[in-house]
């Protein structure tokens, strides 16, 4: 994966001028077909934009203007609100602080050639708004340009219209650091919008010395931020902190991917206290033939972490007991810890922790209250390294008690190997939904209010959306993000709050791409296969923890085409999902019985390798009915499946999604708030999407002369030259 995208980087050519293949290529071809004659035409019209671009840089290179710059004298003095180191090492710092219109940056790169910054909600530079800056090593001028990426190459061109502003720049012996400002919307096609969803930062830094050189860059990557966030301060108050972490566990080189398990007690307090926030502690030690590794690419297996609250019962020995345990392989933990089921912090890979907003807290040490927590953290080992682990979650806590007591719900579909999303597809969409009848019996009169939402799913989503519905009404979205990535994930706070009702819906909704894979995905805990969830952070506390829902068993199977298995029926594989899949106390069901040893295999199978969520069910079952799959395995068929048959896949996304629903309502003592039902998808009306929604622009943008954004030439005439002094000085005074 990281290969890829470095590779997809390094053909990122910062608004590099020469580009003799095209030339050719457009010469010796004889333009004979419609399809080819337009490429030559984009090939020429890249040409010309690219001379335009080397003709920019050819002026800011040419120019001596200054022999000594005091730098420093021009930094800005401002606040940064945000600071994130873009890669591993620290050699490239980005800061930055916003207004409600616009978005200053400071750039601090282990360069003295350029440096180059990207926005974009693709992870390479196609369609890509670029800027790249440098410091003139003769005379420290710094200069800013603005490009992009076309939709149909790697190759970054200079804008028609200038929408950076420069504030400072300067370098020393090692570093160049650049200060610039922007719009959040220019109102420019060949910027990008910097809005509420997650943004992809591409950045590039030069070779010492490629001031204007522009050639490629000795280091590039990308990395996911959400550049709107709010800025989030703990208390001035002191807080105290409580170190929830696994003590030196020994993960096996060939476990690719393990959850492991621990009860921990909890400090002993006197009184109520409020847990305000918390954040990662990452302690992985790779070890190789006994010998921890060094590189440092050796990066830490942990892909995510969940701490929740115990309802233990009376036998405070027992939990004791558990609390002084190493831990236990997640599908092999003591059956008591299923009532560990209320999460209160949810952390995944890309974030740095959160503090609550100042209103709410999450209670801690209450009398006869809950008193032990278990950590469960899901480790993604790749490398399969052996690993020495002590990470867990530092949980800041404080006496001085918030305005309310506040607790997190989990929402969406059910993890299971029944939520299938079908490869080679672009835009597929699932659902959870959280039902009525569930919101009705757990909440108070009043409602809940809800602050926050941490949206998580895996490596193929691309677009996460809590609704909500009340009776035949969606309301406005409470979270959404459209360009999601699983590397980045951070709770969003719903502005202004969200009041929600008791008898209301919840549907969390995802989108994925899976273009890029042959197989169908199906879901489960593992970072290749896929989850739909939403973790809700509200007050006042109810009792709900957990409130999915999944497709039918015989509805699923249907789906696909699937009449009956040869030994087992659709019940009995319904009674093995349901019991391998946490979710106990079921109903016993009347033609519930084991046939034959083999059949008795799957249900302990099922109950025993509950992380794998039933994917080994789906590789034993046998198609009896229809004829035409007789004797296949169902994983068999669904990997056959003629996937590319765009008619089959919307049948099959419509059926599962607008369908029935088995919906589970679980309380925090483990136990349901309501039975177990089937529905109907909710019938609403849905509120309008606001992606494609016009925005008015008042902001007034730097033209570059028009003599050179129609000059095909570049350099052709003095005319051009002079216009681009023009626009060039005027670039550097409002630098400086
Ligand atoms: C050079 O600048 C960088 C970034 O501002 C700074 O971290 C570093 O300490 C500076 N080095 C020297 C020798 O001043
Ligand atoms: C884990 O073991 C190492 C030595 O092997 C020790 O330095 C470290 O403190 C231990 N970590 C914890 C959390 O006990
Ligand atoms: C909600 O619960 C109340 C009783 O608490 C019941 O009268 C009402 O019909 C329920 N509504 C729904 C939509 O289930
Ligand atoms: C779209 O914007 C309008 C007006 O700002 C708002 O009322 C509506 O709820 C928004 N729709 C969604 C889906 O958020
Ligand atoms: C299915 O397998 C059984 C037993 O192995 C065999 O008798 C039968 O002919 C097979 N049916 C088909 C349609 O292949
Ligand atoms: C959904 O609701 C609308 C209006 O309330 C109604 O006209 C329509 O028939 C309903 N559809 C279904 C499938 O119930």
């Amino acid at each position: 994966m990281h290969l890829q995208i470095a590779l997809m980087l390094s053909i990122f050519l910062l608004c590099d001028a020469k580009l003799p293949r095209f030339k050719q290529h457009t010469i010796s071809n004889g333009l004979t077909n419609p399809k080819q004659n337009t490429q030559a035409m984009r090939l020429l019209q890249v040409e010309a934009k690219n001379e335009k671009t080397s003709a920019i840089v050819g002026e800011y290179k040419t120019r001596h203007r200054r022999d000594v710059f005091d730098s420093k004298s021009y930094e800005s003095s401002l606040t940064w609100a945000h600071s994130e180191r873009l890669d591993d090492n620290g050699d490239v710092l980005l800061r930055w602080v916003n207004s409600d219109s616009s978005i200053t940056f400071r750039l601090e790169a282990r360069t003295r050639g350029y440096v180059a910054l990207g926005f974009n909600s693709a992870r390479n530079v196609r369609g890509a708004d670029l800027v790249v800056a440098w410091v003139d090593d003769r005379n420290g001028n710094a200069q800013i340009l603005d490009c992009h990426g076309p939709d149909y190459q790697d190759l970054p061109v200079a804008d028609d219209v200038q929408n950076y502003e420069l504030i400072s720049g300067y370098q020393n012996d090692t570093h160049t650091t650049i200060e610039f400002r922007r719009q959040l919307d220019t109102c420019d096609k060949q910027d990008f919008v910097i809005g509420e969803d997650t943004t992809q930062i591409l950045w590039a830094l030069g070779p010492d010395g490629s001031d204007g050189d522009l050639p490629k860059q000795v280091k590039s990557s990308n990395r996911p931020l959400r550049l709107l966030l709010p800025v989030s301060k703990p208390d001035s108050i002191p807080l105290r902190h409580w170190d929830v972490r696994f003590n030196n566990l020994t993960i096996p080189h060939d476990m690719a991917t393990l959850f492991w398990c621990k009860v921990f007690k909890a400090p002993d307090l006197a009184k109520k206290h409020h847990i305000v926030g918390y954040q990662p502690i990452i302690d992985s030690r790779p070890i190789r033939d006994g010998k921890p590794v060094v590189e440092k690419d050796s990066l830490s297996p942990v892909h995510h972490m969940v701490l929740y609250e115990c309802a233990e019962d009376e036998d405070k020995h027992l939990w004791n007991n558990w609390a002084d345990t190493e831990g236990y392989y997640g599908p092999t933990r003591p059956s008591g810890w299923a009532t560990c089921a209320r999460p209160i912090a949810a952390w995944a890979i890309g974030s740095k922790g959160e503090f609550l907003p100042e209103n709410v807290g999450i209670p801690l040490g209450e009398k006869g209250g809950v008193s032990y927590y278990m950590l469960e953290i899901h480790y993604d080992n790749q490398a399969l390294h052996e690993v020495l682990d002590s990470s867990g979650i530092r949980v800041h806590y404080t006496p001085a008690l918030r305005a309310h007591d506040a607790a997190l719900l989990g929402a969406g579909v059910g993890v299971s190997a029944l939520h299938v999303i079908p490869p080679k597809q672009r835009r597929y969409r699932t659902v959870g939904i959280c039902s009525p009848e569930c919101t009705n019996n757990t909440m108070p009169e009043e409602g809940i209010n809800i602050v926050s939402v941490l949206l998580h799913a895996h490596g193929t989503a691309r677009k996460i959306s809590l609704k909500h519905v009340r009776g035949t009404q969606e309301l406005p979205r409470i979270s959404q993000e459209n360009s999601y990535d699983a590397r980045y994930q951070q709770s969003r706070i719903v502005p202004g709050g969200r009041k929600f009702l008791r008898g209301d819906t919840l549907i969390t909704e995802c989108t994925y791409d899976s273009t890029s894979r042959d197989k169908p995905i199906l879901g489960g805990y593992s970072a290749q296969q896929e989850m739909c969830l939403s973790f809700i952070l509200y007050y006042p506390r109810t009792e709900l923890a957990g409130c999915y829902s999944m497709t039918p068993v015989k509805e699923f199977f249907e789906t696909f085409g699937v009449k009956e298995f040869s030994k087992l029926s659709f019940m009995q594989v319904e009674n093995i999902f349901l019991s391998s899949g946490n979710f106990e106390n079921l109903p016993p069901q009347p033609d519930f019985t084991m046939k034959n040893e083999r059949d008795r295999r799957y249900i302990e199978d099922g109950a025993v390798q509950g992380d794998d969520q039933g994917v080994s069910l789906l590789k034993d079952l046998i198609i009896w009915e229809p004829l035409e799959f007789r004797n296949k395995s169902f994983m068999a068929h669904l990997n056959e499946m003629p996937w590319a048959e765009h008619l089959l896949t919307e049948q099959i996304e419509k059926s599962l999604y607008k369908g029935m629903h088995m919906t589970f309502c679980k309380k925090r003592d483990d136990s349901w708030g309501v039975p177990i039902q089937i529905q109907n998808y909710p019938n609403f009306t849905e509120v309008m999407d606001n992606d494609t929604s016009e925005k008015s622009c008042h902001y007034k943008s730097v033209n570059l002369p028009s003599s050179v954004t129609k000059s095909t030439t570049g350099l052709g005439s003095t005319k051009t030259i002079s216009s681009l002094l023009l626009a060039a000085c005027a670039i550097i005074m409002i630098a400086r």
